[in-house]
């Protein structure tokens, strides 16, 4: 057996038919399989596995493996050619069903090819449904689930894996939800944010909890503010009639941006476990108090990038925002009135996901100041991506006869210990935790409804007629230039730690 690259290790991962509904689509081609051909390449899924892609547009078998190769060619970790000479084994085990969603016969189809799986290769009884579907289609789906019994399995196991969006408010949540678990217990659900399958959001956990110096000083008695900032310098591309109806709010900060705050201030878990692990998270998400202070922003044009409104699909007055920023607090023991500032928006400087945490001064300095106004904070920056690696800055002596300070930074990149194509793609991660049956990376139904709870009042704010204004700024920014008042208002600037 050759070595793993990676680091993702489950005890014998059980064989498994894993079922895409929506197998057509861009995030299967993209995402889904690419992650499951590096994991066979790393021998970490079981040599039954099956796949069975579903969906309206027409392929046959061969087709369909020919399309899924170009993306596991362009988009898969371990390449078919330079790292896994593994494709037409792979491929031979994938299959592709045409067939309509709302037809019963589609699922009859299924339930059939699937015992013929349990029967030629062994699949054990144990099914995975992805559901790579619009949402439009995706009630209808579960409820044919549940009408055909592809929800339960007799000798083995069926779990649901549910891509965002998970609803567009807090309403729509609760009824998706219900819909879900008319057809299968919270148990078998496993909702994805892929940000938690990301290696350097994870490491949060092994930083905070497996460090003995950071657990004392993570509160209010040292910390100045926290800052996440989710950055990205590509626009909506391709998916401009879609973003329009969804916006910055509801793409990014109800899922993403809200699971890196809940990772960054959750209390100490006694076992990195489902359930213990998303209670704590539940804990602090229903801690945060009404949201005081929001911004919000639509890039213009410049620099020979089209304006968001030019985009395709979008309005020419659409008021869809692509970028927001939040200033939001904590009221539990640990986080009493620690400013959280979060922003995040496409069309910025850089593509960079960062949490800065900034601690309290010196209560007395004793050291003269020089030509500074006042001596830096300590400052460490978690860089979450592209420049994986925590950096931590702090005050030195600057050498000479007098004891003036200096501002040092110690770095560490995650690439000096690991190779790219060490660290697992989100998707390998997940997608082997569900087939596993762990749903630690996975949010539960309370968790949804919360950070939906957190995020409704700014979005119906903001759809109110005297809504606050949705200003402009130039693509390749920080966002509009009020994002600097929003927060200097409170004394306080944006750190930039991570490369930016
Ligand atoms: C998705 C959003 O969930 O996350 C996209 O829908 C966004 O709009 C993407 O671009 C960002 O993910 P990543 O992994 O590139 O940071």
């Amino acid at each position: 057996m050759t070595q793993p690259h990676t680091s993702i290790q489950k005890e014998n991962p059980p064989p498994v038919t894993i079922v895409i509904f929506g197998a057509s689509g861009d995030l299967t081609q993209r995402k889904l399989i690419p992650a499951l051909y590096s994991l066979s390449c790393d021998e970490l899924l079981s040599a039954s596995t099956q796949v069975i892609g579903v969906a309206r547009t027409e392929f046959d078998d061969q087709a369909f493996r020919e399309h899924l190769f170009q993306g596991v060619s362009k988009n898969a970790r371990l390449k078919p050619a330079d790292d896994c000479e593994n494709w037409d084994s792979f491929a031979s085990r994938i299959s592709y069903l045409v067939g309509d969603y709302d037809d019963p016969d589609t699922y009859q189809q299924l339930a059939e090819r699937i015992a013929q799986n349990d029967e030629n290769f062994g699949t054990g009884g144990n099914r995975l449904f992805h559901m790579a579907i619009p949402p439009a289609v995706f009630t209808e789906v579960v409820e044919q689930m549940g009408r055909s019994g592809l929800n339960q399995s007799e000798q083995g196991w069926s779990h649901i894996v549910v891509e965002k969006p998970f609803g567009t408010n807090l309403e729509s949540a609760r009824e998706l939800n219900k819909t879900i678990h008319t057809a299968f217990s919270e148990s078998q659900v496993y909702r994805i944010d892929h940000y938690l399958g990301k290696e350097t959001v994870q490491n949060l956990m092994t930083l905070r909890f497996a460090n003995a110096i950071f657990e004392p000083i993570w509160n209010h008695n040292y910390i100045d503010n926290i800052q996440i900032t989710v950055a990205e310098s590509v626009g909506v591309g391709q998916r401009a009639g879609f973003y329009d109806q969804t916006g910055v709010l509801r793409d990014m900060f109800q899922n993403h941006v809200m699971q890196l705050l809940a990772l960054t201030t959750i209390e100490p878990p006694v076992a990195f476990e489902a359930e213990t692990f998303r209670d704590k998270k539940v804990d602090v998400l229903r801690a945060v108090r009404p949201i005081d202070r929001n911004l919000r922003g639509q890039y213009g044009s410049g620099d020979g990038v089209k304006a968001y409104r030019q985009e395709k699909d979008v309005d020419d007055d659409s008021k869809t925002a692509t970028f927001a920023a939040l200033r939001l607090f904590i009221d539990n023991w640990r986080w009493k009135n620690v400013p959280f500032y979060l922003r995040s928006g496409k069309r910025l400087a850089t593509k960079s996901t960062s949490i800065v945490i900034e601690f309290k001064r010196v209560p007395h300095l004793m050291f003269p100041l020089g030509d500074r106004e006042e001596l830096p904070p300590n400052i460490l920056y978690l860089c979450i991506q592209p420049n994986e690696g925590i950096k931590l800055s702090l005050q030195t002596k600057q050498p000479g006869a007098g004891m003036e300070t200096h501002s040092a930074d110690i770095d560490y990149a995650f690439a000096q210990d690991f190779e790219e194509r060490d660290l697992p793609e989100a998707y390998e991660r997940l997608l082997l935790d569900a087939i596993s049956g762990d749903a630690t990376l996975f949010t539960r139904a309370d968790e949804i409804e919360l950070a939906w709870r957190i995020i409704d009042p700014v979005l119906e704010r903001w759809q109110s007629p005297d809504g606050p204004p949705c200003h402009r700024y130039s693509p390749g920014s920080w966002g509009p230039e009020q994002a600097e008042g929003f927060i200097e208002q409170d004394g306080r600037h944006w750190h930039y730690g991570c490369g930016e």
